[in-house]
């Protein structure tokens, strides 16, 4: 028997810093990392593309990085979306189910998927993601593998995720300019939890946070799949912006003050320290408190907690509700983080790392690098051939990508004519 390799490549685009991974898998192994880039991002604000030219030069950097180390060419890309225009929807369809006794077969649920990928979608967005969430047989929901099953009337509820045309198209865009060629698009979310998260919470019920430098990115899964998407546009960005308004200091000195001495965690107890500043230019130094910190740092998170409660109140939750929230991205590193989203949301929190192949190199092994590692994961996945009855069970579940790439390249010809 001869093995067969396939070759994928991942490319994060983040507000702070960019990751592009090369990954290899013979058959359907371990993935193995080949080759791993790093770029500081200019070009990207809030997850969005600000400047072409400058978000294909950091794409391009730390995708020529990844080829160095790996010593091959960039296969075919899997990238990640992020920004505040990303938004989900539940999508439903319904059909009769013929033949006697009436199974429902792998055509009858590819045919109600086919009614809701048609369904209208706004002329400014397009669905990146339609995932069926739960099926309902003559009637009786509840049902998540309904293959083999029988029924009259089978009926569909999926979660379609949306991006607006214009922000996707300009990412597109700066990938088309750094010559990387696009293989898939993934919600930034739902490729942080592809790395992140067990098959088991996933089944429970469990909120993903993906806390960048531009986006908090928002997930909610339960019974196995995604059922709602959402980001709110504020990310350690803001954060570290606060702190060099509030202290009148730079940027990158307030960065470092968050780093190193901001926290989330206080008891009343605590004394307040000291945190020394050099001053610009001389031998002395400014005195501020770690409790300034301390309260600029928890008034910026307070308004983060508040703009993602009014995104879940907009989840149906009467089926289920979260069993925990998992913390993951750069920001998810903040001292005291975990104890203060316990308490605002009142759920258990663990913070998320990439946990899946043995052999992942030292910079994937980090929470911000949650997104880079589930896109290559996703990517992996829609490449390798599985057995037919695996790739059926994968279809009745999983995020499936709706091929928009097409679409969108046609209006960019378009647009260049
Ligand atoms: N120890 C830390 N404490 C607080 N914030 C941190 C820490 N380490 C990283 N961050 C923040 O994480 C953010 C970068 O996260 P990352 O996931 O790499 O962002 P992006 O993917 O948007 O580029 C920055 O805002 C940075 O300040
Ligand atoms: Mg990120």
């Amino acid at each position: 028997m001869t093995m067969s390799r396939r070759r994928v490549g991942a490319l994060d685009l983040g507000t702070a810093k960019t990751l592009a991974v090369i990954g290899e898998v013979y058959d359907d192994g371990p993935v193995i990392v080949l080759g791993v880039g790093l770029a500081e991002t200019e070009g990207v604000v809030r997850g969005a593309v600000s400047d072409l030219d400058l978000a294909a030069a950091t794409m391009g950097q730390a995708v020529r990085e990844a080829e160095k180390s790996a010593g091959i060419p960039m296969p075919p890309v899997f990238l990640n979306v992020t920004g505040g225009h990303i938004r989900s929807e539940e999508g439903y369809a319904a059909d009769t189910i013929s033949g006697d006794p009436p199974d429902i077969k792998m055509s009858d649920i590819e045919r109600l998927i086919q009614k809701i990928r048609n369904l209208p979608v706004p002329p400014e967005e397009d669905m990146i993601h339609l995932i069926p969430n739960e099926y309902a047989l003559d009637g009786i929901s509840g049902v998540h593998t309904p293959l083999g099953m029988a029924a009259r009337r089978l009926e569909l509820k999926a979660c379609r995720i949306f991006a607006q045309h214009a922000p996707l198209q300009n990412l597109i865009r700066s990938a088309d300019r750094a010559a990387v060629e696009v293989a898939g698009l993934m919600v930034q979310s739902l490729a942080a939890g592809e790395a992140v998260l067990t098959e088991a919470e996933k089944q429970e019920g469990v909120l993903l946070l993906d806390l960048g430098e531009g986006t908090s990115d928002l997930a909610f899964y339960g019974h196995g799949a995604v059922l709602h998407a959402s980001v709110v546009p504020i990310g350690g960005y803001y954060f570290t912006r606060d702190i060099a308004l509030g202290l009148q200091i730079s940027r990158s000195e307030a960065e470092q003050v968050k780093k190193e001495h901001g926290t989330l965690l206080r008891s009343p107890a605590d004394k307040p320290s000291a945190i020394h500043l050099p001053v610009l230019g001389g031998q002395e130094t400014r005195r501020i408190s770690s409790s300034t910190v301390a309260d600029i740092l928890e008034a910026r998170m307070q308004e983060l907690c508040s703009r993602l409660k009014r995104n879940l109140a907009q989840v149906d939750m009467s089926d289920l509700i979260p069993r925990g929230l998992v913390i993951t991205g750069g920001g998810a590193t903040l001292n005291g983080i975990d104890k203060y989203l316990t308490r605002e949301f009142r759920l258990p929190v663990r913070l998320g790392r990439p946990n899946y192949m043995e052999q992942l190199p030292e910079r994937l092994q980090g929470e911000d690098a949650a997104a880079v590692v589930g896109l290559l994961r996703y990517g992996i996945r829609q490449i390798i051939s599985l057995p037919a009855k695996q790739k059926e069970a994968e279809a009745v579940r999983n995020p499936s990508e709706v091929n928009i790439l097409r679409g969108i390249r046609r209006t960019l010809q378009d647009f260049f004519r």
